[in-house]
């Protein structure tokens, strides 16, 4: 396990971070921030969540399975119907001043069977479809942010009807065929695409999946089996980023760069449940480093801290592994609240935490979802990978708010820290609202709303909030200031959604 000299340094580091931040935030700063002319302001999106006739994904099969899904809600009924209404979603990106537009390529719907994918004969109308995608965006020059893996994956890799045989990235044959999924992907649609997101946040997949039971396979406490899916997610990565990197040779957007390949992390602002008890800070420390420093380690310094015990001592640990290290073009973040940790309560192995990051116990306010509303925690999250020195890109931050009442307050005091991280000398390159439209929140269903648009749950028809006109005020303008912000009313009671 952890040697005590390793925590304290951990700890050190993460003190410093978080005094540095607060004191940033305490500060009364300037009155505005602004944005350069290039900065991507966009939405994002994932297949499942907007499409529907994903039923061959693990997903698929697990939104059929009774009781896993709040309302026994149905991504086929109801939702989106994101590749049946390109123009529809094209135009409200464009109305609301955005530039970019991050969502992923199904992996399932271009190869719906082993068979299609070994013979790489790609799905037909799958293929139109995207194209048809792509040309839309091109046309209304709205740049494609693509991730290549979200959440879900094909049922010829990954199947929750038999969860105690090793499922997707624990077959030994996913990484080799993820590598080949990105590099045809890129091959295909590199003169339409510059950015690219390998893997959505890797590390939440196994958690949900294999320790909470949330997602599929639906296991309860595996934690050996999460970890695996970790480290097998650290392999895919680097061999997508290489696939990437060899594949999209072509300049879409005249930067002078083919392709910007990166990782997206979940990353939340990690806090002792109590802040004077030492045990939790140092619970705080452990899942810190488990959830937002293990992955970047190893594709941006090669470090594979096989163990997750926050050293490299162990005996299958290597330092600055040529074969990892350098696979981050830029970083990923997605940034939605808090999470705090605590020696006491149901502790996982390995982390020697419980963790909880709903129904936090701080005064701060809530939204739809129970998650904190805490802006000036995305500066302590960007603190954090300051040390890493790469380009940044807010790939999601939005808020569950069916109501439309804290949502424009929400979204722009997250400008405002960013902002005031930019200023601070940190390379942001971007910012994606989760999300463009409402759609289906995963175990959740329909329940969440996130979207800047409303979904007609009979039509489909799209509308935007009241608080699509604030963000895009701010990508036109290209700036944030306190003025703006201090006419918003202030936080409201959410509307709670179970
Ligand atoms: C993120 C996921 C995204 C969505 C938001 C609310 O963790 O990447 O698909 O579910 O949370």
């Amino acid at each position: 396990m952890t040697s005590r000299k390793t925590w304290t340094v951990i700890l050190a580091a993460a003190a410093l971070a978080s005094c540095s931040s607060d004191d940033a935030a305490k500060d009364a700063g300037p009155s505005e921030v602004t944005f350069p002319p290039d900065f991507m302001w966009g939405s994002a999106t994932a297949a499942f969540q907007v499409e529907k006739g994903l039923g061959n994904t693990d997903w698929g099969i697990w939104v059929k399975t009774p009781g896993k899904i709040a309302n026994g809600d149905d991504p086929d009924v109801g939702g989106p119907d994101a590749l049946a209404h390109i123009d529809a979603d094209v135009a409200v990106l464009k109305a609301a001043n955005q530039n970019t537009y991050r969502f992923s390529i199904d992996w399932a719907r271009v190869y719906p069977t082993r068979d299609a994918f070994d013979a790489d004969q790609a799905d037909a109308a799958a293929i139109a479809a995207y194209d048809e995608l792509f040309a839309a965006l091109r046309a209304a020059g709205i740049r494609p942010l693509v991730t290549m893996q979200h959440f879900t994956l094909p049922d010829w890799l990954s199947d929750p009807r038999e969860p105690e045989e090793p499922q997707g990235w624990e077959r030994p044959e996913t990484v080799p065929a993820f590598e080949t999924w990105c590099r045809r992907v890129a091959a295909r649609w590199g003169g339409e695409v510059d950015w690219w997101v390998t893997i959505n946040e890797p590390l939440v997949a196994p958690l949900a999946g294999y320790v909470q039971g949330s997602f599929p396979p639906g296991l309860i406490l595996k934690i050996e089996r999460a970890l695996e899916v970790g480290r097998q997610e650290v392999l895919g990565h680097a061999k997508c980023y290489d696939a990437i990197k060899a594949a999209d040779t072509i300049d879409a957007d005249g930067d002078g760069e083919t392709s910007w390949v990166g990782i997206v992390q979940h990353q939340r602002a990690v806090e002792p449940e109590l802040p004077d008890e030492p045990a939790d800070v140092e619970a705080a420390a452990r899942v810190r480093y488990l959830n937002n420093l293990w992955f970047i380690n190893a594709v941006v310094r090669g470090d594979w801290d096989d163990d997750f015990d926050g050293n490299l001592d162990g005996p299958k640990d290597r330092k600055a592994d040529p074969a990892l290290a350098n696979r981050s073009d830029y970083l990923g973040i997605n940034y939605y609240s808090a999470l705090t940790a605590s020696a006491r309560g149901l502790v996982l192995p390995v982390v020697d935490a419980s963790i909880r990051q709903d129904r936090l116990l701080t005064d701060r306010p809530k939204t739809d979802f129970h998650w904190d509303i805490y802006p000036e925690g995305l500066r302590v999250i960007l603190e954090e990978v300051r040390p890493y020195g790469l380009p940044i890109v807010i790939t999601e931050n939005g808020i569950a708010d069916s109501a439309d009442k804290n949502r424009a307050r929400y979204v722009l005091e997250h400008l405002f820290q960013l902002g005031l991280a930019r200023e601070s000398g940190l390379d942001i390159r971007g910012y994606m609202y989760w999300s463009l439209l409402d759609n289906f929140e995963w175990a959740h269903g329909y329940c969440p709303r996130f979207g800047l648009h409303t979904v007609d749950r009979a039509t489909a028809a799209r509308a935007a909030r009241p608080s699509a006109a604030v963000y895009a005020n701010a990508a036109k303008t290209g700036k944030v200031t306190r003025a703006e912000i201090d006419a918003l009313p202030p936080y409201g009671e959410p509307t709670y959604c179970e």
